[in-house]
């Protein structure tokens, strides 16, 4: 049924030609659809292995096919031949030349359109380009609690964390160049992002107190300069006597990591000295961070001052802070929580940096509490502390360098602080930043889950992409127009009747009397035109014979039987054996 109707339109009037305009544009339709939605895009990976070339290379196939319905000799011989002897008054307008050209133009159109496969074949080009991955992770180190200690060494009293140790080390000693270069970070392609994140840390605080040293020796030397002490800081009087550069003291502060005391003869004039005070303390850094070509780069956003908090049993520096939101991708929701349904939440002495010491080894405090989720709150555990404390304290206490004979003695760390034999505020602050971030770097590695508790980042490769030469396009496409062009040209110079008589495919005669005997057309005096031609196949037997060339040829049957009217067409040639 749709078979015949197929078969019905295609046979109608423009059936062939509208079927092969149709396809050819669809197929170029479909061209365009496909790399202009890959365009800029990764290569497609389709089954079978079917490349993006190969299914223009389909459609190229297409468009060929459509624009051969659209030009094929069919058209030629309707327009030129077939309508011509029924419509001769159309050319009284437009000459031979006229249809001639049109002819060359379809011929012309022919040869370009057979060509069009290495112009399809230019479309899709391959650039440079940088995608986002999805298998591969990208890590950087961050962590909600520092608990880590080397195991605890009495009731209340733990050894330092050896990595720790070695990290306090690191940085009063030698920093690395880069200090970001020491935390962890998982990033394949070299090339990753991450959302901004916290994590708790170390920081540092330093001020010039200069002020406040005294000159009990001479005005004119020798100088005897104290930085008079504070007893409720417990720092003593410090200290420089003659042939003294440098002297430091360091307390046991029950707020602080560090707290240090830093008293240096000017080196310039020898006539004057000048005092710093620092300190560490836990803190909770916020980041952004990315990793360009390798290198982890990395912005402090905040700084945030942890407070003593009475709640975790021996007690602990907590901080929960309802601003601390963001957690790389996701953001939390940080605001305190109704204490009827505690799973899942901590129960936290609101943040109070300055709480008192001796509460924290009490049990119940009065501070104002509430109940924060664990994501939400920041530890630094009182184990680690205790242990950090000591530590570090044992090599910034007493650290002085003293000249014998322009030689100056002292140690290490003590020579690190007074490098460049002179000490300003700014280098006091750096050589602090530069410990507090080795520090950090330790804390954020040492996460209680591992790599669990990181950041999560995106990771972006580099590979290739479909890069769309839309020039290229530009020959089919003007092969279409041109062909629609001619369809059109075609349409409007072909009368109704000499369209709607056309059958979908000219006969091959045409074809076939090009190996006829010279008998037969001298006979017929043939002009080529189809009617003629029509009428000598109706009346003509031929037998197929060797010519004298030895080639197969029509030559006249010599059993000429001129009467059989009723035979059809497509009868009117009797192929003989050979
Ligand atoms: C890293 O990725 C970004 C896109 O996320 C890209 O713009 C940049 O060029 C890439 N850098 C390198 C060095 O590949
Ligand atoms: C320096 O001054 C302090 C008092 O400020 C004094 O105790 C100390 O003996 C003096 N040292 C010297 C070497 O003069
Ligand atoms: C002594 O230390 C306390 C606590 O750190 C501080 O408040 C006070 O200002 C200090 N006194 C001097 C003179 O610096
Ligand atoms: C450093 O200061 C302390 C007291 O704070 C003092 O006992 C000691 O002698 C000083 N050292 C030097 C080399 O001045
Ligand atoms: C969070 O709030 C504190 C004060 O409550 C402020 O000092 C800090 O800068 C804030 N941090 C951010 C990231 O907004
Ligand atoms: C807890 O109390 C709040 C009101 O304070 C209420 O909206 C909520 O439903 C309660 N949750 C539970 C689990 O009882
Ligand atoms: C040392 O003294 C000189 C002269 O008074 C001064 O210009 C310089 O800033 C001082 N240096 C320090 C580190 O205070
Ligand atoms: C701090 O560390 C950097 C390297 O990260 C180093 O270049 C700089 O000299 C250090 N500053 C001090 C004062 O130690």
């Amino acid at each position: 049924m749709i078979g015949k109707r197929v078969l019905r339109l295609w046979h109608n009037r423009w059936g062939a030609e509208a079927y092969g305009a149709g396809l050819a544009l669809m197929s170029f339709a479909a061209t365009i659809s496909i790399i202009a939605s890959y365009d800029g895009k990764t290569f497609p990976e389709w089954p079978a292995h079917i490349t993006i070339n190969a299914l223009i290379g389909i459609f190229t196939v297409l468009i060929k096919a459509g624009l051969g319905l659209l030009l094929s000799e069919d058209d030629f011989d309707d327009a030129s031949r077939g309508a011509l002897g029924s419509t001769l008054f159309l050319f009284k307008i437009w000459k031979w030349d006229a249809v001639n050209n049109i002819a060359k133009f379809a011929a012309f159109l022919t040869i370009l359109v057979a060509v069009v496969d290495p112009f399809s074949q230019q479309i899709v080009g391959i650039a440079a380009c940088t995608r986002e991955s999805d298998a591969l992770i990208a890590s950087v180190g961050r962590t909600n609690s520092y608990l880590t200690t080397g195991g605890h060494t009495g009731p209340l009293d733990s050894e330092i964390d050896s990595p720790m140790a070695v990290a306090i080390n690191t940085g009063l000693v030698g920093p690395p160049d880069y200090i970001p270069s020491l935390v962890s970070t998982t990033c394949t392609s070299g090339n990753c992002t991450f959302g901004r994140f916290s994590s708790v840390a170390v920081c540092h605080s330093c001020a010039e107190i200069t002020p406040q040293i005294r000159n009990s020796g001479g005005a004119t030397g020798p100088w005897n300069f104290t930085l008079a002490g504070n007893k409720s800081a417990s720092f003593p009087d410090l200290d420089l006597v003659p042939s003294t550069y440098l002297n430091t003291s360091a307390s046991l502060s029950p707020t602080h990591l560090l707290d240090v005391r830093i008293l240096s003869l000017n080196a310039t004039t020898y006539r004057s000295a000048s005092a710093f005070q620092c300190q560490l303390f836990p803190c909770v850094r916020t980041y952004d961070a990315l990793v360009s070509k390798g290198v982890l780069e990395e912005r402090i956003i905040s700084k945030v001052p942890m407070g003593f908090d009475a709640f975790g049993g021996v007690g602990r520096y907590v901080l929960a802070a309802s601003n601390l939101t963001q957690q790389g991708e996701r953001t939390l929701n940080c605001s305190a929580r109704a204490a009827n349904d505690t799973a899942g939440l901590v129960r936290v002495a609101l943040p109070n940096v300055d709480a008192a010491p001796q509460e924290m080894h009490g049990s119940g405090s009065k501070a104002p509490s509430a109940w924060f989720p664990q994501e939400c709150v920041w530890t630094f555990g009182s184990s680690p502390y205790l242990a950090i404390r000591p530590e570090i304290r044992g090599y910034l206490d007493g650290a002085d360098i003293q000249e014998y004979d322009t030689t100056y003695i002292g140690t290490i760390v003590a020579k690190n602080l007074w490098r460049n034999e002179t000490i300003d505020f700014n280098s006091v602050d750096w050589y602090m930043r530069n410990v507090s971030d080795v520090m950090t770097a330790r804390i954020r590695n040492s996460s209680p889950n591992g790599i669990d508790d990181f950041a999560m980042g995106r990771t972006t490769l580099d590979t290739i992409c479909v890069q769309v030469r839309w020039a290229w396009l530009s020959y089919p496409a003007a092969l279409i127009a041109c062909g629609f062009a001619f369809f059109l040209v075609l349409f409007v110079q072909t009368p109704r009747e000499a369209a709607a008589m056309r059958s979908w495919k000219s006969s091959n005669l045409a074809i076939l009397f090009c190996s006829l005997d010279e008998a037969i057309r001298e006979r017929t005096e043939l002009t080529w035109f189809r009617d003629e031609i029509d009428d000598v196949a109706r009346t003509a037997f031929v037998q197929l014979a060797h010519d004298g060339a030895g080639k197969a040829k029509f030559s006249e049957d010599e059993l000429v039987i001129n009467q059989n009217e009723s035979r059809s067409r497509e009868d009117g040639f009797t192929a003989s054996s050979w």
